[in-house]
């Protein structure tokens, strides 16, 4: 029997006609699945009935009440993860904090151990692919340092990102920046997904 690898394709790209950064994830993923059969679960999250935690979610002793762990399992066992956001205020869209939210939880995705935690994931990758207007500098990327280390918290082997910049900049040719990103993903390697 064939044995196919989940992909958990973490969509928060938010227009849903035209954005750059779908674009760009999916001539990543066309590009993975000629080189092996993967099961793409698209997991959209534009429209996620998940909430943010608020005042509500938490029993008097400060514990945290009982979260729908459906998206946390979900995620737990991919075998790789790929996350389209597009760049917004150094970060991403709060929808994508939303869904970090409801995905750490305890037991799940990560457990604690004495002081220290331990990453409950089994992705062996997760691949942060993002567009952003401007051009930007190592200190910028803060929603990229955030997912990084967010990877090895839930215990997923390897990092990688993709983004392509400068597309709101007038003058600029987005394919031809879209198309070179791919590109030099490519070369790098990093869609060894
Ligand atoms: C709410 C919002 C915030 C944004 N913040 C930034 C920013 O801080 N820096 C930047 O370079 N571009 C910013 N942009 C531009 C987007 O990153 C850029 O247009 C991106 O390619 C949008 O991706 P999409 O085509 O997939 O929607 C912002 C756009 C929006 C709508």
């Amino acid at each position: 029997m064939e044995v196919t690898s989940k992909v958990l394709l973490v969509n928060a790209c938010l227009r849903k006609d035209n954005s750059r950064t779908l674009k760009l994830v999916e001539g990543f993923l066309k590009e993975a699945r000629r080189k092996t059969q993967y099961q793409i679960i698209e997991r959209n999250i534009t429209d996620l009935k998940a909430k943010p935690l608020t005042s509500k979610g938490f029993n008097l002793d400060g514990t945290q009440k009982e979260i729908d762990a459906s998206l946390a399992k979900e995620f737990a066992l991919a075998d790789y993860i790929v996350i389209g956001a597009p760049f917004y205020e150094f970060s991403f869209p709060s929808v994508l904090s939303i869904y970090i939210e409801n995905i750490s939880i305890p037991g799940i995705t990560f457990k604690y151990v004495g002081e220290n935690s331990v990453g409950l994931c089994k992705a062996m990758s997760l691949t942060y692919i993002y567009t952003a207007g401007g051009y930007l500098k190592e200190e910028d990327k803060i929603g990229e340092h955030l997912l990084k280390r967010l990877s090895s918290f839930y215990g997923i082997k390897e990092f990688h990102s993709l983004s392509a910049t400068g597309l709101d900049i007038a003058g600029n040719d987005v394919d031809k920046i879209i198309k070179e990103a791919s590109l030099e993903a490519k070369e790098k390697g990093s869609l060894q997904i």
